[in-house]
């Protein structure tokens, strides 16, 4: 929404919520309070916030005077009831249905932003058709139109700038002219697709699935390439350059993370149950145990190069959110990776440049807050990398942050314990910046090092 405004200084945008403190934070005069860190974003806030684009929490009223309403909330995996573990909870899509049908007037295009299993915006039109008119008012009506969201974090506005294509599906073609009008403020014609309204939908969980996939398959790959003596990277770049393979979401890592691939991979396996698609639904269910595995391997191999104990060895995790430039730590691998260490009896220090030691508390378990404790071992939160790494046993880099590609090893294995480790996951580390420095070095998708580094 702040791109859109930016965008278009004519339209007048207003985003709602429920939540009073995130609305709060957003219109914080310190922009670092922001509710969430994306490069760029909080420039684009300051320069339009209160010009046209506003944060409020008068949900009906804004309602009552909206156009179009982009309905933008979260649809996480259900933990309850049909289709536990699989299938998406639609209770805030449901309600805002029933928030936009009781207080809009006149004619309101409704824009299905979430992501969504097929078939949500027959829910949407079936709540709103039920919504009555005002007697003295005129005639309510609706249109509904999906148009799935396909920026990542950390390049969010970016992509949304400058996007590969717009989707919209529906069968109104008017409401479908007036939300292309706008995107064509800033994305030409030929990028904004029109479909029905279910392709638009699976689309958006089918370009995830796929994405999920590919990362799934070279990490599967990673593997092979550490038994065998293959590079991944080497691997990787060969097969990028094939043109009908291409050279982008090749990089091996801990297992993707984020709130978007699980939710929408597991979406579809539910999908194709639902339908008896049982062999698609296998296939793809795959890709997520395959993720699942890359992350217990790469604790289980931490583990193994400790002769199968860390208990009590000082264990410094870099990188806590799912991927580097943002602050979001939903599904990170480097939760998983921490857990299964503490339960080992690991003394773990975290370092992270953007999440909070609030956000890592909460993901650590309940009990954690007070004790600091998780099962068996301990963890603490560093600020400095390198008064963390101080008598440290290992050091596991779980993050690409732009921070830890110019540490300085030689400093860092010094002041390490003996045995020192580096298990490097992202494959960010480079191998002649380990030179002369006394350690034990392990990259994903190439193994243990250690004899190359003289
Ligand atoms: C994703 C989709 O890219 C985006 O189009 C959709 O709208 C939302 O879901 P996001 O989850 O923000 O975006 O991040 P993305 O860049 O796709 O990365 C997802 C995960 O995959 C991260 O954990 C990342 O580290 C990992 N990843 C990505 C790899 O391990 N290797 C790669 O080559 C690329």
């Amino acid at each position: 929404m702040a791109v859109l405004a930016d965008k278009c200084p004519e339209i007048k945008v207003t985003v709602v919520d429920i939540n009073k403190e995130k609305i709060i934070a957003w219109n914080s005069e310190d922009l670092r309070k922001l509710p969430i860190f994306e490069p760029g974003l909080s420039l684009l806030i300051k320069r339009n916030r209160n010009k046209n684009l506003f944060f409020s929490r008068k949900i009906n009223e804004n309602i009552a005077e909206a156009d179009i309403i982009f309905i933008s909330v979260n649809t996480p995996t259900k933990k309850k009831g049909l289709g536990a573990g699989y299938a998406s909870d639609l209770k805030w899509v449901e309600s805002s249905a029933r928030s936009v049908a009781k207080f809009a007037k006149g004619n309101t295009i409704i824009v299905e932003k979430s992501t969504v299993p097929v078939r949500t915006a027959e829910l949407i039109k079936t709540i709103l058709s039920g919504s009555k008119s005002n007697s003295n008012s005129e005639k309510k009506t609706f249109s509904v139109i999906s148009s799935p969201e396909f920026l990542a974090e950390g390049t969010a506005i970016k992509d949304l700038e400058n996007p590969d294509r717009v989707l919209i599906g529906g069968d109104d073609d008017k409401a479908i002219e007036k939300l292309s009008q706008i995107y064509q403020r800033w994305i030409p014609k030929s990028k904004i697709f029109i479909t029905n309204v279910w392709s638009s939908e699976l689309s958006k969980l089918t370009a995830n699935a796929f994405l999920a996939q590919r990362i799934s398959s070279i990490n599967a790959i990673s593997s092979l390439c550490e038994r065998t003596g293959a590079d991944i990277k080497e691997v990787a770049n060969a097969i990028g350059a094939d043109t009908r393979i291409g050279s982008k979401f090749l990089n091996a890592g801990p297992g993707f993370g984020g709130s978007c691939f699980q939710k929408d991979l597991l979406n579809i396996v539910y999908l194709c149950r639902y339908y008896g698609l049982e062999e698609a639904a296998n296939y793809w269910e795959q890709v997520i145990f395959l993720n699942e595995w890359q992350k217990i391997r790469i604790s289980n191999l931490i583990i193994d190069s400790f002769f199968g104990t860390v208990t009590d060895k000082k264990l410094v995790i870099l990188g806590y959110s799912f991927k580097s430039n943002t602050n979001d730590i939903r599904e990170s691998p480097a939760i998983r990776v921490a857990k299964d260490l503490l339960e080992n009896g690991a003394n773990l220090v975290i370092h992270d440049p953007k999440v909070s030691k609030f956000q890592i508390s909460n993901s650590l378990g309940e009990n954690n807050e007070k004790s600091n404790n998780c099962s068996e071992g301990k963890w603490t939160f560093a600020i400095d990398i390198y008064n963390a790494c101080l008598e440290a046993d290992a050091i596991i880099i779980m993050t690409e942050w732009a921070e830890y590609l110019n540490i300085d090893w030689g400093i860092i294995c010094r002041s390490m314990r003996q045995p020192a480790w580096i298990f490097d996951t992202r494959g960010i580390v480079k191998e002649k910046s380990l030179k002369g420095a006394k350690l034990k070095f392990w990259q994903v998708g190439k193994g243990l090092i250690t004899n190359n580094i003289k």
